[in-house]
């Protein structure tokens, strides 16, 4: 078992360290690395029905869901189009408004979640075009879609999903750049700026997991919490709600994924001095509203962890704990920040002795309702 694990102690782990490699089995096919080109042959709408969508909605479950999250922030800024995004068991049920105009994107790493799997044949019966985009090959959700975009992520066996999550938004970004140019809303020099980001990803990765021996240690003073609380703004927002779902389903604590600015609306009467606050706080155009949430975070004496940028000094003089990330664009910011999560909740998990790549109750793949 140990040699399947390439010597890592969980698959969680080393499933955590693949990503950089991962991400570039994602996009290294379907880029031209000289012209700027993307090339997605998988993709079956031509550039007139491309140009009829009046919307995308987005159909998931777990954290494949917050992926569609990210997505919609990347779609609606890229391509101009209202991007809608559902659970798959609540947009089975809600005669939901879609037509031969929508674009339907399911996303699903096993391609097998029964209520991802309803969501699409929904919007199929409704007419939606549609576009899956899984990381198993053959499965149900992959050929019952009209295109299928492979995150080639390799075979995930941890039940909580992280390799997924990172290639999924990498799809999401090669998606949603093609569609712009598609639409007019990107023009061959942009698209080239955009991919130089994308293929620099992989060392900034690179750089978040060398803080692993630093992010166990910060696993090691707050395992004793009871509680945790992230909190992200705009495109980060999903991220808290992707950590906060990571911590839970492998250590067991509660913990909750918030909005920022909704903070004030409930949470902020659960800090106190014992519950650890995760905040996404990098540079952003919202990132002056982070910085007043830290401090009324720390107003109430709640243990600030930040994810925020090496030389950000503003947040460094501020909390009680900083993880270093380094600097990317924002649309691709999300892939980055959610390294640091997966390696708290693996190894605050791990120091409770949880059975991390097993949790209890939970499967790798829902494929009853
Ligand atoms: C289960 C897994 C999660 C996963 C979710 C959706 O709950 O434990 O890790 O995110 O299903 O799975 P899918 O295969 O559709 O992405």
């Amino acid at each position: 078992a140990m040699a399947e694990k390439a010597g890592y102690k969980h698959f969680m782990l080393k499933e955590i360290f693949e990503q950089p490699r991962a991400l570039i089995d994602t996009f290294r096919h379907r880029v031209d690395p000289h012209g700027g080109e993307i090339i997605l042959e998988e993709f079956h709408l031509n550039p007139d029905e491309v140009k009829r969508l009046k919307k995308i909605t987005m159909v998931a479950c777990g954290t494949s869901f917050h992926a569609a999250l990210v997505g919609k922030f990347m779609l609606e800024s890229l391509c101009r189009l209202p991007v809608e995004v559902d659970l798959g068991s609540e947009f089975r049920y809600r005669d939901p408004f879609v037509d031969s105009q929508t674009l339907l994107i399911s996303i699903s790493q096993s391609g097998e979640t029964a209520d991802t799997l309803a969501g699409l044949r929904e919007a199929k019966t409704k007419g939606a075009r549609s576009l899956a985009i899984c990381n198993a090959v053959g499965s149900s959700i992959a050929r019952e879609s009209e295109s299928v975009f492979y995150t080639h992520a390799g075979p995930e066996i941890g039940v909580a999903s992280t390799k997924a999550f990172t290639t999924q938004l990498v799809s999401l970004y090669l998606i949603g750049l093609y569609l712009a140019k598609q639409l007019g809303y990107r023009q061959p020099d942009q698209i080239q700026q955009n991919l130089q980001a994308l293929f620099k990803l992989p060392t900034l990765l690179q750089d978040v997991l060398d803080e692993n021996r630093a992010i166990r240690e910060i696993g090691q003073k707050y395992m004793k919490a009871n509680n945790f609380l992230y909190l992200g703004r705009g495109i980060h927002y999903p991220i808290a709600l992707e950590g906060a779902l990571k911590l839970k389903e492998i250590s067991y604590i509660h913990a909750e994924g918030y909005p920022a600015g909704e903070m004030k609306h409930g949470p902020i009467a659960l800090i106190d001095e014992h519950l650890p606050v995760v905040v996404l706080a990098t540079r952003s155009p919202v990132f002056e509203k982070m910085m007043s949430n830290i401090e009324e975070v720390i107003a109430r004496r709640g243990r600030v962890i930040a994810v925020s940028e090496s030389d950000n000094d503003t947040v460094r003089e501020k909390v009680e704990t900083t993880i270093p990330v380094p600097e990317t664009s924002l649309e691709l910011s999300p892939i980055l920040l959610v390294l640091p999560l997966q390696l708290l909740a693996y190894h605050i998990a791990d120091l409770r002795g949880t059975d991390v790549d097993q949790p209890r109750n939970l499967a790798k793949s829902v494929t009853v309702e």
